[in-house]
């Protein structure tokens, strides 16, 4: 067994990692795309089973990916290169390391767009601009938004340039000092528009919403996007997380660390969900109104109400935070990568990496005006860098990490890591090796098409063929026996 990295960067404050993994986890994936999802499959049928994939899918996975990190010492490509040579294994396997890298890259590279409506819409909060009586007048006011190349642009551009000053100015004095103030302001912000809703009408009906379950409501897009979101909104598989794992204190507790991040990130969601729906109910809206829910209902609705304005900015405000904080932890694996590899120093990676993230989001700014119809296969290529990562890269990059830790690595090293007990750990290894590959390959059957998945009708189906899996794995291979027999 070769000796452990020495860790060079280490978060110093004690809530360090959880500050900074909470600020990578919240992000438009729980404010804007939580509650539209919600809207879309049903309320509570859906929330129910997201939960169900944090705590089954989410949790494992993260608790592998720090497991990773923190063993690896290095940048997600030099972290799983080592954590497989430790093994006995070869370079190759640093592939699943690339592929984190890359899609954290590619998803940094649209997220800064929409982070960049975000801003501008804060502006247009701040400035008056976001006046209109009805739907189609914000419809309007964000395809406008969207038609100019420069100013949608220069807001992409904006958010890119913070990212990259924040993570040039290294681990504890740009990610976890940002983080320190950031996030409690998130919250309050949060906080102080719930308190708003709670007395401005419509709260009973967004806790029904949200919270009342009916099994009629359950449907197979719903776990299935259900199972995408829990990988995406834990900022799982995209090098982030393992790149933050690098810097984790040799004294703390996976396991506590991953419980802690993935309840505030659900908690946030829950939250973004009762601060949102309230104004979206009281003024009679839909729901299931899609993306634009965040873009177009919710100014509507904010327009209607008493402080509406303030409000509005507050929400613009708090979104922008929720997407830096998140921009950040995505550009954090490339920086790593080229300090260590590149012997670059902290600004240099951070402006480099900056400039080739600068063209390929102003092609996918473009999308949206002059390249709208820049497509192939009927995506443009905003949707072409949503799709590839969300559908193929992070699934592929969260099944390959799952597989290897399960089955092909060391055990010692993750006994080592996770330091759980003997139930818990043998928890952990059923869910890495059957569970989460499991529903990735279902997420892969539905993105390939080739069959309809319909778990309404199938589940007993699913139930059974993960049996049979789960028995089959454990007869080729003992070691889950063998942890509960003792
Ligand atoms: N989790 C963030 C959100 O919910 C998005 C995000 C940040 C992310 N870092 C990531 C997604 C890395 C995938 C990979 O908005």
């Amino acid at each position: 067994m070769t000796a452990r990295q020495q860790p060079k960067n280490l978060w110093i404050g004690r809530w360090g990692f959880v500050l900074a993994a909470t600020g990578s986890a919240v992000g438009l994936g729980n404010i804007w795309k939580f509650p539209y999802m919600t809207g879309e499959y049903g309320g509570g049928a859906f929330v129910l089973v997201y939960l169900a994939c944090i705590l089954c899918i989410g949790i494992p996975a993260m608790m592998t990916e720090i497991a990773f990190g923190r063993r690896g010492r290095g940048s997600p490509i030099d972290a799983v290169k080592r954590v497989a040579q430790e093994s006995g294994r070869g370079k190759i396997w640093s592939g699943f390391g690339w592929m984190s890298m890359l899609a954290g890259f590619m998803i940094l590279s649209f997220y800064v767009v929409v982070a960049g409506w975000s801003l501008a819409y804060l502006w247009k909060a701040i400035s008056g601009g976001l006046q209109g009586g009805s739907v189609d007048d914000m419809a309007a006011i964000f395809g406008a938004n969207n038609a100019n190349p420069l100013t949608l642009g220069a807001w992409s551009t904006l958010v890119t340039v913070v990212t990259m000053f924040i993570v040039g100015k290294g681990v504890q004095e740009g990610i976890e000092r940002s983080m320190r103030w950031m996030m409690p302001g998130m919250v309050l912000l949060l906080l102080a528009m719930i308190v708003y809703a709670m007395f401005s009408g419509g709260f009973g009906e967004a806790v029904t919403f949200l919270f009342s379950f009916e099994v009629g409501k359950l449907s197979s897009a719903g776990l299935l996007a259900a199972m995408g979101h829990a990988f995406f909104t834990l900022s799982l598989s995209a090098g982030a997380i393992m790149a933050y794992g690098a810097y984790l204190p040799d004294n703390k507790s996976i396991a506590r660390t991953t419980f802690t991040v993935a309840i505030c990130d659900t908690l946030i969601a829950l939250m973004a969900g009762l601060a949102i729906f309230p104004a979206i109910f009281a003024n009679g809206m839909d729901p299931a109104s899609g993306p634009g829910l965040i873009f177009m209902s919710l100014p509507l609705a904010f327009q209607q109400m008493p402080l509406g304005n303030v409000l509005q900015v507050i929400f613009f405000v708090m979104l922008s935070v929720a997407a830096l904080t998140s921009a950040v932890s995505m550009i954090e694996a490339t920086v790593a990568w080229l300090t260590e590899r590149k012997g670059m120093s902290r600004k240099a990676a951070a402006w480099s990496s900056g400039i080739v993230l600068w063209l390929l989001s102003t092609l996918a700014m473009l999308s949206f005006n002059l390249g709208a119809d820049w497509t192939l296969a009927g995506k443009n290529f905003f949707d072409w860098l949503d799709y590839l990562t969300s559908r193929w890269m992070m699934p592929l990059g969260g099944l390959g990490l799952c597989l290897m830790a399960g089955f092909l690595l060391r055990d010692e090293i993750f006994r080592d890591e996770l330091r759980l007990s003997r139930w818990q750990h043998a928890l952990w290894l059923l869910m890495v090796r059957y569970v989460s590959p499991l529903g990735i390959v279902l997420i892969f059957i539905d993105a390939l098409g080739v069959m309809t998945i319909d778990i309404g009708s199938q589940w007993a189906w699913f139930l059974a063929a993960l049996v049979v899996i789960t028995v089959l794995g454990e007869m080729l291979s003992p070691r889950v026996r063998r942890q509960f027999t003792g």
